[in-house]
C-alpha cells in the first residue's frame, strides 16, 4: 500500500484545563487552536465532558464559529450530548467513554456491551452528516462491532501502548503496538476508516504513524504540555515533522 497521507488532530482540552485552574479566561483553546492549525494542523479536537471539567459550552461555540479546519467534537453517549452534537453539527462527533463502567480493561468504549443503545444513539448523528468515530481499544469484537452499528470511523485507544513504552516495559509496549498494527488492518479490511491516539508523544508516535491504515492521529496532552517548553507552534510542527518523516517508511 503507498503511503497515504496522515492527518493530525490536535487536542486543545488541556488549555482549558490551565485556563480553568484561576477560573478566568486565559489562556484561551480558540487562541491555540488557531495556532494549532497556522502550525500544520489538520483539525482540532475538544472533549466537552459532562462535568465540563475542561472544554466549556462556549468554547464549543467559539470552535465552530472560528476553525477553518474541521472539528473532532469528542462527548460522551448521553442525550446531552447528543443534542449538543445535533445543534453544532460539527464535521466529525468522536464517542468516548467518561465512567468507569462504559470502558474495556484497555480503556476504550465497551461498544460490544451497548450495541443497541449505541446504533440508536448514532443514528441521528449520521443523519445530521457528523462523522461519527467511536473511541476503542484494538480488540476484534469492539471493531466488528463499532462496524455493525454504523460508525464509519474508529479511533484506537494508544494509552496502554504508551504507558508501557513510558515505564519501559517494552515486551508489553511491543505486544501492544502488534496488536495495534493488526487491528488497524482489519478494521480498514471491513471498510472503517482507522484513526488512533491518547498519550502519544515524540517518542512514541512514529511506529503508530507508520502503520498505513491508519488516517488521522489525535494528539492532545504531550503537545499542551510540550508547549511550555518551546511553543505551541514548534511544538506541532515538531510532531507533524515525525509523522510525516515515519509516514514516507524512513527512520530516525
Ligand atoms: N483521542 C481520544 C478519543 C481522546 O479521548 C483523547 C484524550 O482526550 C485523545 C485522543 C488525546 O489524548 P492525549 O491528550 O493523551 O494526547
Amino acid at each position: 500500500m503507498s503511503a497515504t497521507p496522515l492527518r493530525l488532530g490536535v487536542n486543545i482540552d488541556h488549555v482549558a484545563t490551565v485556563r480553568n485552574a484561576r477560573g478566568g479566561a486565559y489562556p484561551d483553546p480558540i487562541r491555540a487552536a488557531k495556532l494549532a492549525e497556522e502550525a500544520g494542523a489538520d483539525g482540532i479536537t475538544a472533549h466537552l465532558r459532562e462535568d465540563r471539567r475542561h472544554i466549556t459550552d462556549a468554547d464549543i461555540d467559539g470552535l465552530m464559529a472560528t476553525l477553518t479546519v474541521p472539528l473532532n467534537f469528542e462527548m460522551a453517549a448521553t442525550d446531552e450530548m447528543q443534542a449538543i452534537a445535533l445543534r453544532h453539527k460539527p464535521h466529525a462527533v468522536c464517542i468516548v467513554p467518561e465512567k468507569r463502567e462504559e470502558r474495556t480493561t484497555e480503556g476504550g468504549l465497551d461498544v460490544a456491551r451497548d450495541e443497541n443503545r449505541l446504533a440508536h444513539f448514532i443514528a441521528p448523528l449520521r443523519e445530521a452528516g457528523c462523522r461519527v468515530s467511536i473511541f476503542i481499544a484494538a480488540d476484534r469484537n469492539q471493531i466488528e462491532t463499532a462496524h455493525r452499528i454504523g460508525a464509519e470511523v474508529i479511533e484506537l485507544h494508544t494509552g496502554a501502548y504508551c504507558d508501557h513504552h513510558a515505564e519501559g516495559n517494552f515486551a508489553a509496549r511491543d505486544a501492544e503496538l502488534a496488536a495495534l498494527k493488526e487491528m488497524s488492518a482489519f478494521a480498514h479490511s471491513l471498510g472503517l476508516e482507522v484513526h488512533a491516539g491518547h498519550g502519544l508523544t515524540y517518542e512514541t508516535v512514529q511506529p503508530v504513524a507508520r502503520f498505513p491504515e491508519v488516517r488521522e492521529l489525535n494528539i492532545g496532552h504531550f503537545l499542551i504540555g510540550e508547549a511550555i517548553f518551546r511553543g505551541l507552534e514548534p511544538a506541532v510542527q515538531e510532531m507533524r515533522r515525525l509523522m510525516d518523516h515515519a509516514r514516507q517508511g524512513a527512520t530516525e
